[in-house]
């Protein structure tokens, strides 16, 4: 027996750690952080066709080959929850680099256990696509609802954080591809990280003076990112590139996750405009933060249409 074919076409936005701490390692081998997620407008697209049906199979066309195959994996996960088979094809096309730090393969999954319940008109309560979030990895769980997000514990307990105003930015994708676990590896955290009030008192104040009606740029001195003083070590052409985006002008340039990407945030989208004339083409390229409003609306538009 099978339902009829729904089709959908929705987007998965990257993200930025708009600021990055590593506290310590624990128990289960994860590091304990303390994050603030941003969506931004550079995003990926996948076509969902789907079709109720006794059978499972599960199809993915797309324009990059994804490691590990996040996408299948959480469609079998919310498929299993929802106690449906289900006929699906993907297409997928990929705009976000893989291996960058900008949440590719995890917006993706995230995508899909948003879309299939949708889809197959089988809800799923929020506590349990959390959860199976967390399981297909750390940063999966905010991309069920983007905007700016305060990221604890392994960066998969989410707290709304005060908003930027909408902000414009050049994202800078070096093409150089950097191992997450490698990259934390490379920080030798302790299993303990001693006092935890002296290690993040800028990381309040971000909270506290930066967040809310400001611009990104003007957040300046509270954007840090641990992972830089490690993977720049090896790779000092991204210490090149941050230099330069703070030449050019940008209130706050920092690498993203454990990189490679770098973001630049600038006073204004002509300012970043302006900066873009000066970088190769296939190398950078302009965005603006996502809302969580936006990002809501975008996902309703969707299954509007
Ligand atoms: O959760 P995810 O699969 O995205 O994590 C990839 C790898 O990054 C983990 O296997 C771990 O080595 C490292 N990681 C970590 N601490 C975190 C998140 C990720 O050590 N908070």
């Amino acid at each position: 027996m099978s339902g009829p074919v729904r089709r959908i076409e929705v987007p998965a936005f990257a993200k930025l750690n708009l600021t990055l701490k590593v506290l310590h390692k624990r128990a289960d081998n994860y590091h304990e952080l303390r994050t603030v997620f941003q969506t931004i407008s550079l995003h990926d697209t996948i076509e969902v066709e789907f079709r109720e049906s006794n059978q499972r199979s599960i199809a993915l066309e797309s324009t990059v080959e994804i490691p590990g195959n996040i996408v299948l994996r959480a469609a079998e996960l919310i498929l299993d929850e929802m106690g449906s088979g289900a006929e699906i094809r993907f297409r997928l096309t990929k705009r976000i680099p893989m291996g960058g730090g900008l949440g590719g393969g995890s917006t993706n999954a995230a995508a899909v256990l948003l879309a299939l319940p949708k889809l197959a008109r089988r809800p799923v309560h929020p506590d349990r696509l959390l959860q199976i979030a967390a399981i297909l990895g750390s940063d999966v769980p905010f991309f069920l609802s983007g905007g700016t997000a305060l990221g604890l514990s392994r960066g998969e307990e989410l707290y709304p954080f005060p908003e930027p105003a909408q902000s414009y930015g050049l994202l800078i994708t070096p093409g150089i591809h950097v191992s997450t676990p490698e990259a934390y590896r490379a920080l030798q955290r302790e299993a303990s990280s001693g006092d935890l009030h002296r290690a993040i008192p800028g990381f309040q104040a971000m909270g506290w003076i930066a967040g809310g009606c400001m611009p990104a740029a003007n957040w300046g001195g509270f954007c840090q990112n641990d992972f830089e003083p490690v993977v720049i070590a090896r790779y000092p052409e991204l210490g090149e590139m941050r230099q330069k985006l703070m030449r050019q002008g940008a209130g706050v340039a920092r690498m993203s996750g454990s990189g490679s990407s770098l973001f630049g945030f600038f006073g204004s989208e002509a300012q970043a405009a302006a900066a873009l004339a000066e970088w190769p083409a296939d190398q950078a390229r302009l965005f603006h933060t996502v809302s969580r409003v936006e990002y809501e609306s975008a996902w309703s538009q969707a299954f509007a249409g």
